[in-house]
């Protein structure tokens, strides 16, 4: 048997992880570490939540899979209750398996709704490695290679209103993430925000928000989208939608959804009957435990107490944090690991980002708190 049949894609934490609960997991040495990445912003309600994993085991016994060319009521209550929560006009759901994937689809419609062949971003923000989010997204390492094969796309700096002219009548959509996280947790302001959705109501072009670290429930609210008076045509999710099970979801407003025709949007996984009822037990569960508001906490207190050893700002909020630390983050992030935190690094090398499960015990913070200030500033 050859000793590691996996190709090498991703430069890994050097750690085996085997098992978690909550915001704890444990190594195969038996180490505990609290999970800071949250398993890659995805844990959000924290890892093997009881509730999940007898959702996924019940719905499983039942029907494991059965495509959408038949209707399920496990599907039909997963899409109420995502767009009951979601709120701000978006009535309708589409569901996919990753976020590139409701990206990658949410520009395919707009483009053939608004029969435009070029496409927007902002620079800084990151969409996936599918050819339509990529020519949106900024990172040149995923770029690089295949940008002779993109699509006509423009992207606009961020917070800069004089580049909204970059929105004309061309562009079917823009897509913007309300704040960077990949891009070192960087936030779009209101000012900024409001001027898109002026510019593209203007020249006719849609809007999508890609909430797909953002959404479901990660900042205290359960989307960006609605913040500062700006409501999305689209709204992209993934990550924690179905607490680690692929799902990906692309939300519409009732106009968007109306143009969608029969044969238009397809995927054979998209909205299993596993995933959608761990996504409404992922809901049962942020409604049930008051979570939104413990996320908004969190972050009062991530921003107040983590301003220690080497960090000099804190950035972002509710569960989507930013520690921008004196120098490069990596050898931070290496102490801390040592220390029993798990983090994650981003696109600026100065910021290190933490996307805790918004169900965190408050003492996990003070103890990353005390971690930090051990670490040499
Ligand atoms: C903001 C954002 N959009 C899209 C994606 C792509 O999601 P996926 O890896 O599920 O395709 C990511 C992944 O990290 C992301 O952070």
């Amino acid at each position: 048997m050859k000793s590691n049949a996996l190709i090498e894609t991703y430069a890994q934490f050097p750690i085996e992880v085997e098992d978690g609960h909550g915001t704890r997991v444990r190594d195969r040495a038996g180490r505990e570490y609290w999970d800071f990445y949250g398993g890659h912003a995805v844990a959000i309600i924290g890892h093997s939540h009881p509730a999940i994993t007898r959702a996924i085991a019940e719905q499983a016994a039942k029907l494991t899979f059965y495509s959408n060319i038949v209707p399920i009521e496990i599907r039909r209550l997963a899409a109420e209750r995502l767009c009951d929560f979601a709120g701000e006009g978006l009535n309708k759901v589409w569901f996919c398996n990753s976020g590139a994937e409701a990206n990658e689809n949410a520009f395919k419609v707009a483009v053939q709704q608004t029969g435009r062949d070029r496409i927007a971003g902002v620079i800084g923000g990151w969409h996936g490695r599918s050819l339509l989010p990529m020519a949106a997204t900024t990172d040149d390492k995923i770029r690089a290679p295949f940008e002779r094969i993109f699509c006509d796309a423009v992207r606009l700096r961020p917070n800069t209103n004089d580049d909204l002219d970059l929105i004309d009548e061309r562009v079917a959509a823009i897509i913007v993430e309300p704040i960077f996280s990949i891009g070192g947790i960087y936030e779009l302001n209101a000012e900024f925000l409001r001027a898109v959705r002026k510019r593209c109501d203007e020249v006719g072009a849609l809007l999508i928000y890609d909430e797909v670290q953002t959404g479901i429930g990660r900042l205290g609210r359960p989307y960006v989208a609605g913040d500062f008076g700006v409501r999305p045509d689209m709204v992209t999710s993934a990550k924690g939608l179905a607490n680690g099970i692929p799902m990906g979801a692309v939300l519409f407003t009732d106009n968007i959804a109306s143009k969608i025709k029969l044969g238009d949007l397809g995927a054979t996984f998209g909205g299993g009957p596993v995933p959608c009822a761990a996504l409404i037990a992922v809901i049962d569960v942020i409604q049930r435990e008051g979570l939104l508001e413990n996320a908004r906490k969190l972050g009062e207190a991530m921003k107040k107490k983590l301003l220690a050893g080497p960090v000099r700002e804190v950035l972002g909020r509710g569960c989507l944090i930013g520690l921008r630390v004196e120098g490069p983050s990596k050898p931070v992030q290496e102490k801390l690991m040592s220390l029993g935190f798990l983090t994650g690094t981003s696109a600026n090398p100065s910021v290190l980002r933490l996307m805790p499960p918004i169900n965190t015990p408050m003492h996990a913070v003070d103890e990353l708190a005390a971690a930090l200030a051990q670490v040499a500033s």
